[in-house]
């Protein structure tokens, strides 16, 4: 179900051909992230004065806002290759020292879902991290003895929607620690256009402004939504995707004014409707919807906490009065008597 989704933040097959071609390689094409964007052009420069690898960085947020991107740009800044993987790519710690001998020096080594990494393998990650150095254990029992053998600098990116889930050590090894916002609608207008031009689309300002004020601040879902309404635009309209064009398409697709689609308003409804507008576990939720728990957590929930229609308490979610007012619910689920409310 998830996989067909319009609006998540996850990669899907279709963006990984779209993404390559849209994607910008250097920083400055990169739009938005300014606090981000500005760190790392001191961090770069300075490594590039002192003749360095840059600090090792860790980029956290949510799916979708150009984690993998900045790791291939910081790659190119620094005129360095990059070597990309997956923490649950790399199963054994023999294939991660593979991968660590196998680097030329100052290369960068692109870590996604940095949180999944195995215990047994981040062990290797730490010598490695704070002086380029693998440590080798010998032999079994009372005999084993241990090497530690030289690797070439390079610079660490791990990215991660789950800052939370990162053991402290190896959260502690990263020099540099980026996060990633929800993008501000001008910011995502531009990438549309942008997008637009590249994909010779064409776009006016108000189909522009239709599409980014639907992607909910996520740079993937506003390339997935610009090449829907494309589609729609060539078989419907006349090719050019104007305000009423993008309305219509966008109508079709479920996707309201906000950005929200079918499953984000279940989210919401199976709150207020089943459990009086919460608070209620997110195992709970996810069970009322057949959805996994996982991915409302990473996917959906990020972006309704921004909106303020969803609040997580101790005891669990939460649906506000602007949630029941997006809705079009009537409040007359209260909170029950002697729970905070958020109503007032
Ligand atoms: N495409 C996807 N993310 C982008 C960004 N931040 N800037 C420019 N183009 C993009």
């Amino acid at each position: 179900m998830t996989a067909d989704r319009i609006l998540a933040g996850a990669r899907r097959e279709e963006d990984v051909v779209l993404e390559t071609s849209l994607r910008p390689r250097r920083l400055a094409e990169y739009i938005g992230q300014e606090k981000v964007k500005d760190n790392l052009r001191i961090g770069i420069a300075a490594a590039q004065q002192r003749g360095e690898p840059l600090d090792h960085v860790l980029l956290y947020g949510p799916p979708g806002l150009g984690k993998t991107t900045l790791a291939n740009i910081i790659a190119a800044e620094m005129g360095v290759s990059i070597r990309t993987t997956s923490g649950p790519a790399i199963e054994r710690p023999g294939d991660l020292a593979a991968i660590l001998t196998n680097l030329q020096p100052d290369d960068v080594l692109f870590i996604d879902e940095v949180h999944r990494l195995a215990r047994a393998v981040e062990e290797i990650l730490y010598p490695a991290m704070e002086d380029w150095a693998l440590d080798l254990v010998l032999g079994k029992g009372p005999g084993a003895r241990s090497m530690r053998l030289a690797l070439p600098r390079f610079t660490l990116i791990g990215a991660t929607t789950r800052y939370a889930m990162m053991s402290p050590p190896l959260r502690d090894r990263f020099g540099a620690v980026f996060r990633l916002d929800f993008y501000e609608t001008g910011a995502i207008a531009q990438i549309v256009s942008r997008s637009a031009r590249i994909l010779e689309v064409e776009l006016d300002g108000g189909g522009t402004e239709e599409i980014a004020r639907r992607s909910r601040g996520t740079p993937r879902v506003a390339n997935r939504l610009l090449r829907r309404v494309r589609d729609f635009a060539q078989v419907m309209a006349n090719g050019a995707i104007t305000a009423p064009v993008a309305q219509e398409a966008l109508a079709r697709l479920e996707i309201d004014h906000l950005g929200l689609d079918e499953v984000d308003h279940k989210v919401l409804h199976t709150i207020i409707e089943k459990f009086n507008g919460g608070p209620v576990g997110l195992d709970t939720i996810a069970a009322a919807i057949s959805e996994e728990a996982d991915t409302i957590m990473d996917v959906y929930e990020p972006y309704l906490l921004q909106l303020g229609f969803l609040h997580r308490t101790p005891r669990g979610r939460v649906a506000t009065r602007a949630a029941y007012e997006h809705l079009g619910v009537p409040p007359h689920h209260r909170t029950p008597a002697g729970q905070p409310s958020l109503w007032d």
